[in-house]
């Protein structure tokens, strides 16, 4: 098993089948253990009389394995709880930069930690990170699978929402000096019931200090910002824009954007659409990396891309999104304020089933402090939440 923090993402990652996994016979073991009810008793009994006593879990299922860990459904004994574990191979020397980076986030469109332990091995040497996080039961992706199975198209409404939550997300992470650096279908967990979208799987992502270095070969295939196919060394956290422009594409629809089969395919595969880089949207790529030969070809209209599956402030939004030059793309923060989603902020905005809205404007410190410096209050916050706003962020304490 290899270790995500060399920084290096095999192409095996981009959007082809998952990748087999080894089964954690260890893991099934203790499982196999605490299933037996008379051992949840003793557990809850056990933590009534000492509340700091560790926390047991039993694995249910396995939801999700790559070449980097195993992530279970489990529940917390005593309290039922259910949880998501995400089991990786911990290298001794290295501090897990998943578990630091994720362990400081705190946002509602951001899955959360809430708590982490260590596992021995199988070898002698070997120590497993076991991240808990919140279960969030589906993902765009397998939403985006059943739509397609069934011939249909993720509605626009829908289709707003979680590129809402993922922008804001986004915004969020990149306020901490993060990048995501992975954003694809399968890293967005949905839940079912509320529409509530969060991001999940901080294994690539990394603090992208300016002026420092870092690896190109990041993020899967469909999703990569064509700077990094250009192996640009000095990208920033529009890499994420990029990839979020590519999902939204992908619910509008119904199939990748972008469906590139090789490294050099998936430059073909955007140069189809956007056409031909000129040289200062090649040098805003990457400025190493000039000599590039391809034969021009004008781009081909959003429009005409979308057909009859987009509205015009949809395409509006995307043709912000996806463009070459990384500084030329909206932030995610800007993203927010974008006409597409005023229907979000309409009073009594109710949900395609009829159902309430998830809640969208319970804003973090960090994004009020944002909005105000980006003089974006006025449009994020409707005038119907200015009062509980207010009150909320403005009120003297
Ligand atoms: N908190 C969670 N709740 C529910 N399911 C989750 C959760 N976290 C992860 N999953 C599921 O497990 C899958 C793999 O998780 P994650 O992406 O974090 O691991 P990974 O090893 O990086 O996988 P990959 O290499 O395929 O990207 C996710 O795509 C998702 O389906
Ligand atoms: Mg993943």
């Amino acid at each position: 098993m290899s270790n995500r923090r060399s920084e290096s993402r095999p192409d095996a990652k981009s959007a082809g089948p998952q990748r087999g996994h080894t089964e954690d016979e260890a893991l099934t073991e203790t499982m196999e253990k605490m299933k037996l009810s008379n051992e949840k008793k003793k557990q809850a009994a056990a933590r009534k009389k000492d509340p700091k006593r560790a926390i047991s879990y039993a694995a249910e299922r396995v939801i999700g394995s790559g070449s980097f860990g195993v992530v279970y459904q489990a529940t917390v004994l005593g309290s039922g709880e259910t949880v998501a574990i995400k089991k990786v191979l911990q290298d001794r020397r290295f501090k897990n930069r998943e578990l630091k980076i994720l362990g400081k986030l705190k946002h509602p469109c951001v899955v959360a930690l809430k708590h982490c332990f260590y596992t021995k091995g199988e070898k002698t040497d070997d120590v497993y990170l076991n991240l808990v996080m919140e279960y969030i039961p589906e993902t765009i992706h397998r939403t985006l699978r059943n739509h397609t199975k069934a011939k249909k198209l993720v509605s626009i409404m829908y289709t707003k929402l979680y590129i809402y939550q993922v922008a804001r997300a986004l915004a969020y992470i990149h306020s901490q000096g993060v990048g995501h650096r992975d954003i694809k279908p399968q890293n967005l967990l949905l839940d079912p019931k509320t529409h509530v979208t969060k991001v999940c799987d901080f294994g690539s992502a990394k603090v992208l200090v300016q002026g420092q270095p870092n690896v190109a070969y990041i993020c899967s295939r469909y999703y990569r910002a064509p700077e990094l196919v250009f192996e640009a060394t000095e990208y920033t956290t529009r890499i994420d824009v990029w990839s979020m422009g590519c999902v939204f594409a992908e619910l509008l629809l119904g199939n990748p954007l972008f469906p590139g089969d090789s490294g050099i395919d998936q430059l073909i595969e955007i140069i189809k659409i956007l056409g031909t880089p000129g040289p200062e949207e090649i040098y805003a790529m990457n400025p190493n990396n000039t000599a590039f030969n391809f034969p021009q070809i004008g781009p081909h209209s959003w429009e005409k891309v979308f057909r009859n599956k987009a509205p015009p402030d949809a395409i509006d939004l995307i043709s912000r999104l996806l463009r070459y030059d990384p500084q030329a793309r909206l932030s995610a923060f800007e993203t927010l304020a974008h006409p597409f989603f005023d229907d979000l902020r309409q009073p009594n905005v109710k949900l395609p089933n009829g159902k309430k809205m998830p809640e969208i404007f319970n804003w973090t410190k960090e994004e009020v402090e944002q909005m105000e410096r980006m003089s974006l209050t006025s449009k994020l916050v409707p005038v119907h939440m200015r009062e509980e706003f207010n009150f909320k962020w403005l009120t003297p304490k």
